[in-house]
């Protein structure tokens, strides 16, 4: 079977191609983001204007017809919302024209699956770190199976408090990477931490960190506030490493691309005898192929949805979605 995803929820169009678990194409054009962050409107006339042209390009890496599709996926959420439009337009538009099947996909739960398919695991717990979402997750059975939220940041996502410090601090691109890059050479200055449980938040050391731009060396803002707001993830994912005893780790979102996180979640995964698993930057960050995995699933267990079902929702939680496989 051949599922095609289409991923929009905020500044990638993804679209990525899959036959039997694997991935044929995993296409991409990517809003230019320099020091503006992203203007909801923008990037959804961004996508609008080239989303056919990625369409293409993935049909033409998997060289295959959109008539040889068994079924179209596309973000359902979370997102924004006039991005996420974009994607649902396209995979009506195929679906009614083509006479495809259709699969509404939760963009979280496609940044787990992908992650499980490539590694083959079974039930790991997973650390879900992007701009908006950050979460401990693990699946539940009861009342049906899901993924269960331990725990969540009660503020901002950690990849948005990494965009709006470097923002705040003029670095360009504006968002994390800018951010690890000037911290290399930093020195530890002591930041507000806040982890209640497995829930953290970030408001509170973000704020602490831009008021103190101006005032200290900026490698040493840059590389205290990653260090502890990595701390305190490490420090949350722990905790339910120990509560909940699993035996499988997965990094995965958009912040899961950071090396240095990467090392600090391997040395806990080490002490607890535990697997590791973070997928390459191509998986991590926003994709389509994410999406057509999770489609794959939902046809191989005859799930069906018509077009008035396909909707979008931009607040789309995780733990309300049935996982039927
Ligand atoms: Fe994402």
């Amino acid at each position: 079977m051949i599922v095609l995803g289409i991923e929009t929820s905020a500044h990638t169009i993804g679209i990525g191609i899959v036959e039997n678990n694997k991935i044929l194409a995993n296409s991409k054009k990517m809003f230019p983001i320099k020091d503006k962050g992203i203007i909801p409107a923008k990037v959804a006339e961004f996508h609008a204007q080239n989303i056919h042209k990625v369409i293409k390009n993935a049909l033409n890496t998997a060289n295959i017809k959109i008539t040889d599709i068994d079924a179209v996926s596309y973000t359902k959420g979370p997102g924004i919302g006039s991005c996420l439009r974009i994607g649902q337009i396209a995979a009506k538009t195929i679906s009614k024209q083509f006479n495809k099947q259709i699969f509404p996909v939760n963009h979280s739960l496609a940044h787990i699956e992908i992650t499980k398919t490539l590694f083959n695991l079974k039930d790991p717990l997973v650390v879900y770190l992007s701009g908006g979402n950050s979460q401990i997750l693990a699946l539940k059975q009861l009342p049906f199976k899901h993924y269960h939220i331990y725990g969540e940041t009660f503020d901002i996502g950690i990849g948005n408090a990494l965009d709006n410090f470097a923002r705040a601090a003029k670095l360009i691109p504006s968002w994390g990477s800018s951010v690890a890059k000037i911290a290399e050479n930093g020195r530890y200055i002591k930041m507000p931490y806040n982890v209640k449980g497995m829930d953290f938040n970030f408001t509170g050391i973000l704020k602490y960190s831009i008021e103190l731009l101006n005032k200290n060396n900026i490698s040493d803002i840059a590389y205290s506030f990653q260090e502890t707001m990595f701390s305190m993830i490490c420090e949350a994912s722990e905790r339910a490493l120990f509560l909940l005893n699993k035996k499988e780790l997965i990094l995965c979102g958009g912040v899961a691309q950071s090396k240095r996180l990467q090392e600090m979640m391997n040395i806990i995964s080490k002490s607890h005898n535990t697997k590791f698993c973070v997928a390459s930057n191509e998986f991590n960050a926003d994709n389509g192929a994410m999406i057509a995995i999770v489609g794959e699933k939902m046809l191989e267990q005859n799930i069906s949805y018509n077009l008035n079902e396909a909707t979008i929702d931009q607040k789309f939680r995780i733990d309300k979605c049935e996982v039927k496989w």
